[in-house]
Formats: C-alpha cells, sequence, structure tokens
C-alpha cells in the first residue's frame, strides 16, 4: 500500500516525539513535512527528520496537495482552529490533547468533523492505547470485576520538570492543572465506566511551590466526581512526584477490583545494593508511554486507510473538556460544581 504523507506541526516537547515516530517506526506514513514557528525547529527537521518540504506557515503546508494528514502538537489554544482548518484543506487530523479550551470552539469542531465524514479526525488520548490500560478495558469490558463502583487516578509528574514548567508557565498557561493533566484521567473514567461525569468538586494547593500562585497555576489538585449512576472518580495530580513519572489507576468494581501501574516500574530490573531491593521508575511521559504514543499513530494510519471512525471522538473531546474546567471551577469557588451536557 502507497504510504500516506503526513506533516507534523509543532516540533517542541511532544512533537519531536511523534515526528520521530512517524519518521522512523511507522511504516504507513512517510514524514513528508513540518512546520513551526521557530526556525531552530524547522532546522531539526531538516537535519534530523528527513522531511521533504519545511514550512513557517500552518495555512502553507495545509495548500500542499501532497500531504494527507497533519498531526497537530502545537499549544493547546490553538487546536480548534487549526484542526477546522485541516479539515477544510481535505486533510485527515490527528490532534493532541485537549481538545480545545472552550466549549464554543469545540462545538464548531464538531460541527466541521460532521461537514467532513470521510476525513479521518482522531485525538490524541493516548493512554487508551497503552497496552496495559487496553488490557484492563478488556477486563472490565468482560465483566471481570462486575460492575464499576469508584475508580481512582493518579497523574503526577516528576519534580525534575518544574523548573521548565516553571519557565513555560511564565511565557504561557498550560490551561490548569485539569485541562493539562487531569485530563487523561478523566478520559480513563469516562471510557472505563462509559459514564458522563456530573458533578465534581475539587481542590488545589502549592505547598510545595508558592511561585506557582503567583503564575496562576496549581502544583497538586485533587477532585472527586459523581457519575450519572452514581458510581465515583477520585483524581489526584500534580507536579512534584519526587521517584518518577506516577501515573496509576484502580478500578473497583462489586465483584474484584484491578490495578494499573500501582508502581512506576522501568522494568522488570530489580537492584539489590546498600538501600536495598531498588526498583528504577519509569522518569517521564514518553518512556512510560512510548508503546502507546506509537500505537495511536500506526491505528490513525489504519483508520485513514480503511475508511474507518476513530473510535476517539470530538464527543470525548468535548466532555473531556467540560469535566476538567468544572474541575478548574470548583477548585476556584470551593463550591461543588454540576455539569450540564
Ligand atoms: P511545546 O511548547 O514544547 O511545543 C509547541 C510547539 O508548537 C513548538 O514547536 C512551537 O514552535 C509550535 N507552534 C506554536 N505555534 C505554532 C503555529 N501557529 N504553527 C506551527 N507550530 C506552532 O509544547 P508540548 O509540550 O510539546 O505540547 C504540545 C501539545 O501536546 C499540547 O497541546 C499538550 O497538551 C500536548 N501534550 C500531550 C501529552 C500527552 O501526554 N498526550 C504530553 C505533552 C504534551
Amino acid at each position: 500500500m502507497e504510504k500516506l504523507n503526513v506533516g507534523i506541526v509543532g516540533l517542541g516537547r511532544l512533537g519531536k516525539i511523534h515526528a520521530h515516530h512517524l519518521a522512523e517506526s511507522i511504516g504507513a506514513f512517510h514524514l513528508y513535512a513540518a512546520c513551526s514557528v521557530v526556525d531552530s525547529e524547522l532546522d531539526y527537521a531538516k537535519e534530523n527528520l528527513g522531511v521533504e518540504k519545511v514550512y513557517r506557515d500552518y495555512g502553507e503546508m495545509l495548500a500542499d496537495d501532497a500531504i494527507d494528514a497533519v498531526v497537530l502538537v502545537t499549544p493547546s489554544h490553538q487546536h480548534c482552529g487549526q484542526i477546522i482548518q485541516g479539515l477544510e484543506a481535505g486533510k485527515h487530523v490527528f490532534c493532541e490533547k485537549p481538545l480545545g479550551l472552550e466549549l464554543e470552539e469545540m462545538l464548531r469542531v464538531e460541527k466541521a468533523v460532521e461537514e467532513h465524514p470521510n476525513q479521518v479526525f482522531m485525538l490524541g488520548f493516548m493512554r487508551r492505547y497503552d497496552e496495559s490500560y487496553m488490557y484492563a478495558k478488556e477486563l472490565v469490558d468482560q465483566g471481570e470485576i462486575g460492575d464499576v463502583t469508584l475508580i481512582r487516578c493518579y497523574g503526577i509528574d516528576p519534580n525534575s520538570g518544574m523548573e521548565s514548567f516553571i519557565e513555560f508557565c511564565k511565557n504561557s498557561s498550560s490551561g490548569g492543572l485539569f485541562l493539562d493533566m487531569a485530563i487523561h484521567d478523566i478520559d480513563l473514567i469516562r471510557w472505563f465506566t462509559g459514564q458522563e461525569i456530573s458533578k465534581v468538586w475539587a481542590l488545589g494547593n502549592n505547598i510545595a511551590y508558592p511561585i506557582l500562585d503567583e503564575l496562576g497555576d496549581t502544583e497538586t489538585g485533587a477532585a472527586l466526581c459523581k457519575l450519572e449512576n452514581n458510581a465515583i472518580g477520585i483524581m489526584v495530580a500534580g507536579r512534584n512526584a519526587a521517584h518518577g513519572y506516577h501515573v496509576e489507576t484502580e478500578i473497583i468494581g462489586t465483584k474484584g477490583s484491578l490495578r494499573i501501574a500501582n508502581l512506576q516500574e522501568k522494568n522488570l530490573v530489580t537492584i539489590l545494593n546498600e538501600h536495598g531491593a531498588v526498583r528504577p521508575m519509569s522518569q517521564n511521559f514518553p518512556e512510560r508511554f512510548k508503546g502507546a504514543f506509537l500505537n495511536e499513530l500506526t491505528q490513525f494510519a489504519k483508520y485513514i486507510n480503511n475508511n474507518q471512525k476513530a473510535p476517539i471522538s470530538v464527543k470525548d473531546g468535548i466532555r473531556a473538556t467540560q469535566a476538567a474546567i468544572a474541575c478548574g471551577e470548583s477548585m476556584d469557588s470551593g463550591e461543588l460544581v454540576s455539569i450540564e451536557y
């Protein structure tokens, strides 16, 4: 089968990772072009990614008829506009999470996706493509643990990334702790239960990094969620894990429970030394979710080639963002917030 020509848009922290996967590891794609507003990133693409074209302007890239699909890894506030532009230019579109930061812009994306039914749109909730989460989902769907009554999720970034995060915060907003980070857990809660979140109560603090108060962001947060069927979601999000990148999920059901990554083991090696039995931990999201990132883009190509809709829909993006916004509102007001759909 002929390869699909893909253009990567954004070559920052995650964009470079996706770009290398597209260039080197996903046979169905040919990484044809790269777009960034930073010249050094375009030089990087020419030197390290073997792209045929580089663009400083997304609109110009979209005018290139050789491109079949675009992968958007740009700052979150640009996602909605760029998705719509990509669809209107006839491209298949993969976009990183979150779908958007505001409801109105996401509803415009929903309309654009409906108006282009022959193009694939996919959102990057990559945990759904992680082997362990996929296995857990199969077990839950087969009824292994009965009906889900509670999901507990931890998503805590390593504190080794804090300095660069503070620099990032000085220049732009991450969308806040819930929209930027806990959104993956919101997606998992919705995915595993098939239920919408109807009420949230959230708290947050900056005890470890008071500077984040000045920058309008949050270091540690927690949210309690009521689902439509009365199941419960508990989310802990943070940026201060001393031991590495900590993503952990527990799903409790009427007949049993499942735990996914209750320790963030890097691999199966245990080091026995003067500190005892030491299990090295995953240190960052590219390491922990390498397989998931590869798998999601491999599947994106498959959906395009098979004329299939991607299972992660615009609706998933909208609902997750709505719940994340409600968590932020609850944290700010101290009140229980109901979500109207
Ligand atoms: P970053 O700030 O490191 O990179 C952003 C990139 O976008 C830069 O290369 C910049 O030059 C480029 N850019 C900005 N405006 C542009 C424009 N108008 N046209 C073309 N390029 C433009 O950001 P990072 O951390 O790579 O995040 C990017 C997106 O990926 C965010 O939406 C973030 O939420 C998401 N993300 C998802 C993760 C996941 O676990 N799935 C992990 C990290 C980020």
